[in-house]
C-alpha cells in the first residue's frame, strides 16, 4: 500500500454489544482455536448446531486432504432452520420476506415455511426421491427455490442449484455429472419486467442429451403462460405437493452427508463439482452469519445474491434460517424500475443488514451520478447498522460511497473474502471488534488459519505478495470435487505446499497492522461482476463454434464496474475479417457463447489475429495478451517469440 488509507473503528455501541465484542473478544477467540483447534470447532458445533446423535470426535484427518468433521453425529440441517426454531417459539416469526420483481411482498413464516418444505419434501419422496439422490435446481430467486432446497436437506436428497442465467449446455452438463433423479423447476423466471424461461430451457437441456437419470421435472408456477409437459416425466409442482401432509419426519443423516454440490470453474474447461457437508457447512454458515453479521432477534437481513451461487446458499437458504432470523429474498434486478430499488426496499423493509457485491455498488454509482432521482440520499436508510461486500475486491472509491451514502457513516462494512469451496467467510472483519481499512478484508475469521506463502508452502513476511493459503482444516471446507478426488487434491493440495489449502488467490499483509488485500487469482480464472468463470471454459465454448473459429484465447482485463472484463482472441477458419464484417462475426461468437455457457460469459472484447502470440514451442504467451487487453504498450521481452508482428496485428483494435 502506497498511501495512508483511512480507518475505521467499530461504532462504540456496537463495539460493546456485538456477539463479538471489541478486538479482545476476538483475539481471545484466535487464541482459543490456535490452542486447541479441535476442541474450538467442537464448542462451536455444540452450541450452534442441535445433533440428533452428539458426535464423540470432532476431527478425522487420517485421510487427509479427505477430512471428516463430526464424523458420527447425526443431525439434519433443516430440522436445523425449521423445527428447532419453531420448537423455540419462533412459529410466527416471519422468516423470509419475498419480494418479487413487480414489487408484491408476501411474508413466510417459520411455521409456514416448515409446512411448505415438508409438502415438497413429501411429494420428491412420492416420487421415489431419497436419502443419497441427487436433485438439479434451476429456479429464481423464489421462496419455493429456498423451500425446495430445505426440502432435499429434509430427505437427505443432495441438491445442486444452477443459476437460472446458465444455458441449456451448461444445465444439462451438471445434470449429467449429478446423475439427477429430479429436476425442479419454475415455468419461467420474472426479471426486470421480463419473462425468461427456465422449463423451455430445462427441455432443451435434457434433450441434448445425458439426462436418463432424470426421471421427472418439477414445474412451479410462476408466469402461468403456457409451458410444454412431457407427459409421464414432467408435473406441476401444485399437483405433486396438493394433498401431501405438512409434516414430514427429517432424514437424520450422518454429518458428512452431502448437503448439496455446487459448480464452479477452475483453471481447466470442466467446472467442477463443489461438494458441502451437512454438519461443518451448517456450523459455519450459522457461525460466521452470527459473527460477521452480528444477527440479532429484530434483524432484517438482506443478502441481494441469487440461490444459484454459494452466497445465496450460507447467506439465504441456511445461515440466517439456522439463527431464526427474518430475511429478504428478492427476484428482480437493481436497476428496475430504477436503479434506486435497494434503496427503496432497504427503506420498505427497515433492512438493518445489507449485504451485496462490489459490482451493484459501483453501478449504482454511475446510475445515481447520472441520474440524481436514484442516489441513495433520497431513501430514509436509517433502519441499517450493518453493511456487507463479498465476490471480489471492493476498491477504496466505491468502498467510501458505500460507506457514506448508503451506511449514513454509521454502518461498518465488513468485506468478506471466501469461496465456493470454503463455505462461508475466511477472511474479514467482525463488525463489533475490527478497525476497518477500505480495500482490505482485515483478519481471519476465529479459528481460520489463513496465511500468505511462496510456491514451496514458506511463510512469506508481512508486506510482501504471495499465495493465500488455510493452513488448517475447517468444518465447511469442500470435501471432494463430485466424481474426481483426484481433481480436489490436485486443485487444493498440490503436494509442494505440504499439506495447505490453495485458495487460487494472491494476497499480502499490510507490514503494520497484518491486514489481508486479495490481490486476484493466481489461476486462469476470471472474476466478471462477481461471476466466477474458467478462461479455458470461455476458450472451450469459442472453438466449440467449429465452423468458424480455429483458436481461441481468453484473458481477462481491469473494468471499472465489472472488476475484469473478458477479452477473447480469436483466429478464424477464414481470413482476419475487418470493419462490419468483424463486428458481425463478433457478435455471432458472443451469442454462441452464451448458448454455450450463459449470457454472463460473453467477451467484452472480440480480436481477430492471423495467429495468436507464441514461442517457438508453441505455447500462447498469455501475459502479452493481458498487456494488449489492458491497452498498455508491450515492454516485456518477446525475444522467445515466434512470431512478434503479431503482437502489432492484435493491438489495433478491429
Ligand atoms: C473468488 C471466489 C465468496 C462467495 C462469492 C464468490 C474472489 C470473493 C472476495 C473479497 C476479494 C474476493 C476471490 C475468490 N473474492 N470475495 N471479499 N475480496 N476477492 O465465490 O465464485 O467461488 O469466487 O472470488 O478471487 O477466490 P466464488
Amino acid at each position: 500500500m502506497t498511501e495512508e488509507l483511512k480507518t475505521y473503528a467499530p461504532p462504540p455501541a456496537l463495539a460493546a454489544t456485538a456477539h463479538v465484542s471489541g478486538m479482545a473478544a476476538y483475539e481471545a477467540l484466535c487464541q482459543e482455536a490456535e490452542n486447541d483447534h479441535t476442541g474450538y470447532w467442537g464448542r462451536l458445533a455444540r452450541e450452534l448446531v442441535s445433533w440428533k446423535k452428539p458426535f464423540t470426535k470432532v476431527l478425522n484427518d487420517s485421510e487427509a486432504p479427505f477430512f471428516k468433521w463430526f464424523e458420527d453425529g447425526t443431525l439434519n440441517a433443516s430440522y436445523n432452520c425449521l423445527d428447532r426454531n419453531i420448537e423455540r417459539g419462533l412459529g410466527d416469526k416471519t422468516a423470509l420476506i419475498f419480494e418479487a420483481d413487480g414489487g408484491e411482498v408476501t411474508k413466510t413464516t417459520y411455521a409456514e415455511l416448515l409446512a411448505k418444505t415438508c409438502q415438497i419434501a413429501n411429494g420428491l419422496k412420492s416420487l421415489g426421491v431419497a436419502k443419497g439422490d441427487r436433485v438439479v435446481i434451476y429456479i429464481s430467486m423464489s421462496v419455493d427455490g429456498v423451500a425446495a432446497m430445505q426440502a432435499c436437506a429434509r430427505i437427505g436428497a443432495t441438491h445442486s442449484v444452477v443459476f437460472g442465467g446458465f444455458s441449456a449446455q451448461s444445465l444439462r452438463d451438471r445434470i449429467e455429472d449429478t446423475g439427477a433423479k429430479a429436476v425442479i423447476t419454475a415455468d419461467h423466471q420474472i426479471r426486470g419486467g421480463k419473462q425468461l424461461p427456465l422449463k423451455a430451457i430445462v427441455d432443451e437441456a435434457i434433450g441434448l442429451g445425458g439426462c436418463d437419470t432424470v426421471k421427472n421435472v418439477l414445474v412451479v408456477k410462476r408466469s402461468g403462460a403456457e409451458v410444454a409437459m412431457t407427459a409421464g416425466r414432467d408435473l406441476w409442482m401444485a399437483d405433486v405437493v396438493s394433498g401431501q401432509p405438512t409434516t414430514c419426519e427429517p432424514e437424520w443423516v450422518e454429518a458428512e452427508h452431502p448437503l448439496f454440490l455446487l459448480y464452479t470453474s477452475g483453471s481447466t474447461g470442466k467446472p467442477k463439482g463443489v461438494q458441502h457437508s451437512t454438519g461443518g457447512y451448517l456450523l459455519h454458515a450459522a457461525l460466521t452469519t452470527k459473527w460477521t453479521f452480528d444477527l440479532r432477534a429484530d434483524d432484517i437481513f438482506w443478502c441481494t445474491a441469487d440461490i444459484g451461487w454459494v452466497t445465496g446458499h450460507t447467506y439465504i437458504a441456511y445461515g440466517p434460517l439456522a439463527l431464526g432470523g427474518t430475511e429478504i429474498v428478492f427476484e428482480g434486478v437493481p436497476t428496475y424500475p430504477d436503479a434506486g430499488r435497494f434503496w427503496k426496499m432497504i427503506q420498505d423493509h427497515k433492512v438493518s443488514i445489507f449485504y451485496t457485491a462490489p459490482t451493484a455498488i459501483r453501478s449504482l454509482i454511475k446510475a445515481a451520478e447520472t441520474n440524481d432521482t436514484v442516489h441513495p440520499k433520497h431513501y430514509d436508510l436509517s433502519s441499517l447498522r450493518i453493511l456487507g461486500s463479498v465476490g471480489e475486491p471492493i476498491n477504496p472509491a466505491a468502498w467510501e460511497w458505500y460507506h457514506h451514502h448508503v451506511g449514513g457513516g454509521r454502518c461498518p462494512i465488513v468485506d468478506t473474502f471466501w469461496q465456493t469451496e470454503t463455505g462461508g467467510h475466511m477472511i474479514t472483519p467482525l463488525p463489533g471488534a475490527t478497525t476497518l481499512v477500505p480495500g482490505s478484508c482485515t483478519l481471519p475469521f476465529p479459528g481460520i488459519s489463513a496465511a500468505i506463502v511462496d510456491e514451496t508452502g514458506n511463510d512469506v513476511p508481512n508486506g510482501q505478495g504471495g499465495i493465500l493459503v488455510v493452513k488448517k482444516p475447517w468444518p465447511s471446507m469442500i470435501r471432494t470435487i463430485w466424481g474426481d478426488p483426484a481433481r480436489f487434491k490436485k486443485s487444493y493440495y498440490p503436494s509442494e505446499l505440504r499439506g495447505y489449502y490453495l485458495a487460487g488467490d494472491g494476497a499480502i499483509r499490510d507490514a503494520k497492522t497484518g491486514y489481508f488485500t486479495i490481490t486476484g487469482r493466481i489461476d486462469d480464472v476470471l472474476n466478471v461482476s462477481g461471476h466466477r468463470m474458467g478462461t479455458m471454459e470461455i476458450e472451450s465454448a469459442l472453438v466449440s463454434c467449429t465452423e468458424l473459429v480455429a483458436e481461441a484465447a481468453v484473458v481477462g482485463r481491469p473494468d471499472d464496474t465489472t472488476g475484469e472484463a473478458i477479452c477473447a482472441f480469436v483466429v478464424l477458419k477464414r481470413p482476419r475479417p475487418t470493419g462490419e464484417e468483424a463486428k458481425a462475426i463478433a457478435k455471432q461468437l458472443r451469442d454462441h457463447v452464451g448458448k454455450e455457457i450463459g449470457p454472463i460469459a460473453k467477451p467484452k472484447d472480440i480480436r481477430f489475429g492471423d495467429n495468436l502470440p507464441k514461442t517457438r514451442s508453441g505455447k500462447i504467451m498469455r501475459r502479452l495478451l493481458r498487456a494488449i487487453a489492458k491497452g498498455e504498450a508491450i515492454t516485456q521481452d518477446t525475444s522467445t517469440l515466434e512470431n512478434p508482428a503479431i503482437l502489432d496485428q492484435l493491438s489495433q483494435n478491429n
